[in-house]
């Protein structure tokens, strides 16, 4: 066996898997022929990386990741060119994430705008290749059908939300989550790194953030069987915590960029802010000690923004945040913040007649622009949930809708970029079904199908789509106590998402559902976890 494998990785004479003959790919592409013969991919292909942009050798990387596993080894990386080889070269009248991928009995030719339009290239050759080279061994040769792609996303934005907060994931199974979205050609990771339940960054001007904020005393064991929420559910008395350091973050952030993801940190303010209040009792309105939380749903103890303190903390943060993520983002959260404890309180009284403000909601705006002002001093641009546009929003934040679609519309309306993630298509916390089998969740329930209904543009005019950069999968992790589940979570889910952000009217639910067929096949392959059971036949 051993000398099987050997042989296998240094002559190729292994045994050949055939291709299957498929050319099916999700997300859909714009156009996919086939065309006469296949091409015999062995252990002693070249790859001839013809592309001189930052990151190009990204993309032989994929390759090899791609291809390691089958040979047991990597394929030679060149730039001079070379017969039979798999050649990437740059085409400048493609856009940076479009491709062009031949299949020839010759050799394979990606050509793209920039290195992102490559990688999304190679993630279409994955599913060209036949499932059964995954996870084989003793392989010599792999078939691909030949076939000529010419692919381009329709939405420049497209992500996927993890709530790190709830239930901590490890370094390691945040890289697999950026290995499994990347698969599906997201380009964006919306990390949500601080919640009531716990601060997952560490922070050092703030130290108690994670010395005490990342720590919560109980940990959610199960649900009541017929239970809904909260009160149902079942805990035991072990603490539960987590967090990432910053050569973690910087660790998570290249590991990202190598994928051609980028990461847009969520720090949440005014709102969703216990575990920041339970470190630093002075950040509230009463200064009292709190506990980080152990059960979730909204609170009603919030940052005061009516302490100069409050901001100096929270620009103290971010100052640290800005440095560890080079995008062109940051998220502020926005959401669900209650103001009770605002209107008791001197400092924030006293705010409001200093900035002249007469509706309590305005001191929410008036935060956010501060934050806003702050992150574009530093290079960045703000983003935070639909809530933010309640009162008055400023003309350059960009607006997370999740409420419906209806902040989405009437940014778009008014002139702000919004990002569509409506809970009702875009929340994959909620159940797929109910019933038997199914793990906890939430209540309400989103079947695949449903999110491939989804329409991001439905409302609005051609103009005022151009102010929709994309759309996004949020992965709320209340319910989501380890990285198995998320999986289940995800996927096949995932799969219709993508369609719908890659592929916008492209999209056909019966093609699909065959396509999905064949992906779950390649999800098996790799061993992820998904609702099998509730759409294969
Ligand atoms: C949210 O789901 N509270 C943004
Ligand atoms: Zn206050």
């Amino acid at each position: 066996m051993l000398l099987a494998l050997l042989c296998a990785a240094v002559c190729g004479c292994g045994r050949t898997i055939p291709t299957d003959g498929s050319l099916s790919v999700i997300p859909r592409p714009a156009s996919i022929e086939a065309t006469e013969g296949t091409f015999v991919l062995t252990p002693r292909t070249n790859i001839v990386l013809s592309m001189e942009q930052p990151g190009a050798e990204w993309v032989a990387d994929a390759i090899n990741r791609m291809v390691e596993p089958l040979f047991g080894r990597a394929l030679a990386v060149r730039t001079t060119p070379a017969s039979g080889a798999v050649t990437i070269r740059t085409d400048a009248s493609l856009a940076a994430e479009a491709y062009r991928l031949e299949v020839r009995p010759d050799g394979i030719e990606i050509a793209a705008g920039a290195p992102a339009g490559a990688f999304y290239a190679v993630q279409t050759l994955r599913q060209l290749l036949p499932v059964e080279a995954f996870g084989a061994s003793d392989i010599g040769r792999v078939e691909l059908p030949c076939a000529v792609v010419a692919d381009a996303p329709c939405m420049g934005y497209r992500g996927v939300m993890l709530d790190a907060s709830r239930h901590f994931f490890t370094v390691d199974e945040v890289k697999q989550l950026l290995d499994i979205v990347a698969m599906h050609k997201i380009n964006t990771f919306h990390w949500h790194l601080t919640d009531d339940q716990g601060w997952r960054i560490e922070i050092k001007a703030y130290p108690e953030l994670t010395r005490v904020g990342s720590i919560r005393k109980r940990t959610l064991i199960g649900r009541d069987p017929g239970g809904e929420y909260d009160e149902t559910c079942q805990y035991d008395e072990t603490p539960y915590g987590g967090f990432y350091t910053q050569d973690e973050i910087r660790d998570v952030v290249a590991y990202a960029a190598e994928r051609f993801i980028t990461v847009i940190p969520e720090i949440e303010f005014p709102g969703h802010a216990v575990s920041a209040l339970a470190s630093y009792p002075w950040l509230s309105c009463t200064g009292e000690q709190y506990e980080v939380r152990q059960t979730w749903d909204i609170d009603d103890r919030v940052y005061c923004p009516g302490k100069e303190t409050t901001f100096e903390f929270i620009e103290g943060v971010l100052a640290e945040v800005v440095e560890l993520f080079p995008g062109e983002y940051v998220h502020i959260g926005g959401d669900e913040c209650p103001m009770t404890y605002w209107k008791k309180c001197p400092h924030c009284k006293a705010r409001m007649r200093s900035e002249g403000l007469t509706e309590w909601r305005q001191l929410q705006n008036y935060s956010t622009a501060r934050l806003e002002r702050f992150l574009n001093a530093h290079g960045k641009k703000l983003i935070g949930w639909d809530e933010i546009l309640e009162g008055e929003v400023t003309p350059t934040a960009t607006i997370m809708s999740w409420r419906g679609t209806e902040g989405g519309i009437r940014a778009a309306k008014q002139g702000n970029y919004a990002i569509m993630a409506p809970s009702e298509y875009c929340y994959f916390d909620h159940a797929q079904a109910v019933g038997e089998g199914e793990p906890l969740s939430w209540g309400a329930r989103l079947p695949v199908d449903k999110v491939y209904s989804f329409d991001p543009y439905e409302g609005l005019t051609p103009e005022e789509r151009h102010y929709i950069l994309g759309m996004q999968a949020n992965l709320w992790a209340e319910y989501i106590p380890n990285f198995d589940h998320l999986q289940y979570m995800l996927l096949p889910r995932l799969g219709a998402l993508c369609e719908t952000a890659w592929a916008c009217d492209r999209k056909e639910w019966s093609d699909f559902r065959r396509r999905l067929d064949r992906m779950a096949r390649l999800y098996d392959a790799y061993g992820y976890n998904y609702a099998k059971h509730l759409w294969a036949e």
